[in-house]
């Protein structure tokens, strides 16, 4: 199997053009800017590599890896009016930029041309395609209700955080391993094993992306460092700070998240360090790892071409961006 780079670099070759007509200017733009502005096409490759553990890339998986990586960025626009978030990939978001109205049009039309791409496969295969794409998309929406949900809620249980993040997120990378696979001929036992290997990996991802949204280097993260403490998102840093905290350490928590005070963010940091649930996010993370890897172990291929995978989760356990 091919590496994330070169596999990228396949990719990038064929999305990175103009996808979206002239005007409407103000929608259009919106539509290109975020597709231009980077991104590390995590699940594009996804798609490639689910194919390759199983056969030489099909076209078709081309056009489910565009179809994927056009819905994670109408999510991202989507995503970034819910969490009034000012920064995307190191510059302004969609709305900030386009204003909400163009920046959910642009996403709508995204949406749209998603399954312009899905329409294009080959139609052996485009039912079960449409199939994990639609059931995929839907987990992603009610994952980014309860996200918004648990905004508002006083507590909310690790279990109930990684239910969410596993609807939000993980689903996402987990069907676009398993479309690879369905397009390189997988069967249903070893389309599984990927998904289940994608779907613990992701929850890894997650909570990799509420560490650094914390903890991470401005520079490098792209987006507002703290902007999850500043809308209550309710993280594994919030709730294992809760589960440990003394009385007055959760009164002042408490405290906290009823206010938008200046120095909320640096407090509930400080708060998150004293209670040690930065150093949580490596044992959450090394558990849904350790269960990704026993489902790619699982996968009855050899395991000479797994190695990208393993790769690939080593990549996005560290990430820093
Ligand atoms: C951001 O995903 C949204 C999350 C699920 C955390 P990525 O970190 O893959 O974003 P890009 O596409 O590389 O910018
Ligand atoms: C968003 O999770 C997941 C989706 C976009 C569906 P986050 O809200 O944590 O993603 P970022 O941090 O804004 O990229
Ligand atoms: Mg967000
Ligand atoms: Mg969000
Ligand atoms: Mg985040």
């Amino acid at each position: 199997m091919q590496s994330f780079m070169a596999l990228a670099a396949l990719f990038e070759q064929r999305f990175n053009k103009r996808h979206f007509p002239a005007v409407p200017k103000e929608l259009y733009d919106a539509a290109q800017y975020i597709l231009q502005i980077g991104g590390k096409r995590v699940r594009p490759v996804c798609v490639l590599m689910g194919n390759e553990l199983f056969n030489d890339i099909d076209e078709d998986a081309y056009h489910v890896a565009a179809a994927i990586e056009l819905f994670h960025n109408f999510s991202l626009i989507h995503d970034d009016i819910m969490d009034k978030a000012p920064l995307r990939r190191g510059l302004a978001t969609v709305h900030t930029r386009y204003g909400d109205s163009s920046a959910l049009l642009a996403g709508d039309v995204m949406l749209v041309e998603a399954y312009e791409h899905i329409n294009k496969i080959k139609p052996a295969h485009l039912q079960r395609i449409v199939q994990l794409f639609n059931k995929t998309a839907r987990e992603v929406c009610e994952g980014q209700q309860l996200d918004m949900n648990f905004e508002t809620r006083d507590a909310v249980s690790l279990y109930e955080y990684v239910e969410m993040i596993t609807l939000k997120t993980s689903v996402l990378l987990a069907g676009s391993l398993q479309m690879g696979a369905v397009l390189g001929g997988a069967g249903l036992g070893n389309q599984q094993h990927l998904y289940e290997f994608g779907k613990n990996l992701g929850i890894a991802f997650q909570v990799q992306d509420d560490y650094l949204d914390a903890f991470g280097d401005p520079e490098k993260f792209g987006k507002q460092v703290g902007g999850d403490i500043l809308s209550n998102k309710k993280t594994f840093l919030l709730i294992h700070t809760l589960d440990v905290a003394n009385a007055e350490q959760r009164k002042e928590l408490s405290a906290l998240m009823n206010t938008n005070a200046e120095d909320k963010v640096a407090k509930v940091l400080q708060l998150f360090r004293d209670c040690k649930a930065d150093l949580w996010a490596d044992q959450l993370k090394e558990k849904y790892l350790g269960i990704a890897m026993q489902h790619l172990e699982d996968t009855a291929v050899l395991s000479a071409r797994k190695e990208e995978l393993i790769n690939l989760a080593h990549y996005l356990f560290q990430r820093q961006s």
